[in-house]
């Protein structure tokens, strides 16, 4: 029996050594973590149960029988995050470098495979060389069994991917079809074809860093979500994310208990909106006066900043929160901006977490390469979601509400449950000034009358009554009673049920 513990010892500490002291202190040097110190970092304490340490690859080819790792390569099980039941995978780059293999592949699917199963999210700590070269088509096969998983899990748990080292190839599928991405700066790189392939093809000079790191997923391809400084500012962000959401799609996301009054007077928000309509203000000021404790976790901040996405609680309650930025592009929407709408609405919906959106929107952005790159297909997609959503959604409209725009931010149309306006909100076809030059355009060299008629315009529509005569703003509320008119609306709402006809899916413009 001895014998057998001190086997059982013996093979867990060379399971525990990965690819050997000399990989992990070079990872150490680069200022990473390794797959184990992470997965502590990402989880309660003592909470870790690792599966299938003593899994090893299949391969004889290439001299690859001689050398075996057990674990492969992959660190899985679960542990806990806050309590709750969290699944893990992740990659060692200090064994075969993080390559997957087809019983490294396994091993993912293994986990997800539970995570569906129980109703708990996963979480994917990505750090790979790629596909197992030595494998050949095995490890393809494995990306596309995880690839599987990852699809038929989305809506039914969360899913995490961090990218924490190299993701390339095929290897970045995996991640772009889970729910968020996060990036450690300058260790990540996610690219389809690495620096070398792009010169060869298309003569293009590019580094790691130009193609594919943190900077640029975050802040122009949109692929990502948020940055991280290193590896343990990555982990403690996924762990605050997680305390937002349900950890599947058959439950409500966890209600954190709430000190902050729910009918919190906020004085400032009565001058939030300057007079002069044309000025800008910061619609964060609002978000972070609205919800609980001024806590608003704010997902690709530096991608589409025009249309702010992010979440927050009210009365302990997880919304999501979607907001024109009058401070950037004054609150137009572009193409990038519906995309990133569109999606975090789709996935509050599969996760039923209502949505509260905040109106300042003056149209769809006009020009050339809005309209060549497909403005209408892509600000479809926001339309789309919105309609779809069944969750709970409450709208605010604190300015410009114009044109189709208006239509597509949560407007009644769109089905939200309850509509409210400040009284400074403007709710038309477009501004008076474009709207005069267009109806008076014979008057137009008539500078008094113009004026008069910009006046009456003003009158008549840039204010909230319009819409509230015909019931499509339920009531016109005080600024500074925001938060208390919001949280009685989600309470009220909380019960919410919708009935849709049967059907395979949607066919949203994709
Ligand atoms: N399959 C098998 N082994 C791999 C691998 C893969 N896809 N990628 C890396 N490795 C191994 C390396 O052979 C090396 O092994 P060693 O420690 O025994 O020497 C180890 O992992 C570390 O790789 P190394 O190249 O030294 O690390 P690096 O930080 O300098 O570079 C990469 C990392 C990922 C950029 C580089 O390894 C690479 O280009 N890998 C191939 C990527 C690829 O084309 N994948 C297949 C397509 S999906």
């Amino acid at each position: 029996m001895r014998d057998i513990v001190e086997t059982l010892e013996q093979k867990r500490s060379q399971a525990r050594l990965g690819g050997g002291q000399r990989r992990i202190d070079a990872q150490h040097k680069r200022g990473k973590l390794t797959a184990r110190e992470r997965i502590e970092v990402l989880f309660d304490p003592d909470s870790f149960e690792e599966w299938d340490m003593f899994v090893e690859h299949r391969c004889i080819d290439f001299g690859m029988e001689e050398t075996q790792v057990p674990g492969d390569g992959v660190v899985t099980g679960y542990g806990t995050v806050n309590g709750r039941p969290v699944f893990v995978f992740s990659q060692d780059f200090t064994v075969f470098g993080g390559s997957l293999s087809e019983a490294h592949a396994e091993k993912i699917s293994k986990i997800m495979d539970a995570a569906v199963k129980i109703g708990a999210p996963v979480v994917g700590l990505n750090d790979s060389g790629g596909a197992r070269i030595q494998e050949g088509v095995a490890s393809l096969a494995g990306y596309a069994d995880v690839f599987a998983r990852n699809v038929d899990a989305s809506g039914v748990i969360p899913q995490i991917s961090v990218i924490m080292g190299p993701c390339a190839g095929g290897a970045v599928y995996s991640p772009a079809l889970t729910d968020f991405i996060f990036m450690v700066k300058e260790e990540a790189h996610m690219f389809v074809t690495g620096p070398e392939v792009v010169k060869t093809v298309t003569h293009e000079e590019i580094d790691h860093e130009g193609l594919g790191g943190a900077s640029i997923h975050t802040a122009k391809s949109g692929v990502a979500d948020l940055a991280f400084e290193n590896d343990v500012e990555a982990m403690l962000y996924v762990r605050r994310l997680i305390n937002f959401l349900p950890s599947s799609n058959r439950e409500a996301p966890p209600i954190r208990p709430n000190f902050d009054p729910i009918d919190r007077i906020e004085p400032s928000l009565d001058t939030l909106v300057p007079e002069n309509s044309n000025l800008p203000y910061d619609m964060k000021e609002l978000i972070y006066k609205v919800v609980d404790e001024g806590m608003f976790f704010e997902l690709k901040p530096d991608f589409a900043g025009n249309l702010l996405t992010g979440f927050g609680r009210i009365n302990g309650q997880t919304v999501g929160i979607v907001a024109n930025q009058p401070m950037v592009l004054a609150g137009c929407l572009d193409i990038d901006a519906s995309i990133k709408g569109a999606r975090f609405i789709r996935f509050c919906d599969c996760f039923n977490i209502p949505i509260v959106t905040f109106v300042d929107v003056p149209g769809f952005l006009p020009g050339v390469n809005q309209e060549h790159n497909g403005i209408i297909r892509h600000g479809a997609k926001l339309l789309f979601a919105y309609t779809e959503a069944s969750v709970p959604k409450v709208t605010l409209i604190t300015r410009k509400a114009y044109g189709g725009a208006y239509d597509v931010m949560g407007s009644k149309h769109m089905r939200a449950d309850i509509n409210f306006a400040w009284p400074t909100a403007e709710i038309a076809v477009m501004g008076p000034k474009g709207a005069v030059e267009i109806i008076f355009r014979s008057e137009l060299g008539d500078k008094q009358k113009i004026g008069e008629r910009e006046a009456s315009y003003r009158a008549k529509f840039a204010n909230p009554f319009a819409a509230g005569r015909r019931g499509f703003i339920d009531d016109v509320i005080n600024p500074h009673s925001t938060r208390r008119r919001i949280c009685k609306a989600l309470t009220m709402l909380r019960n919410k049920q919708v009935e849709l006809p049967k059907r395979k899916h949607p066919n949203p413009p994709l």
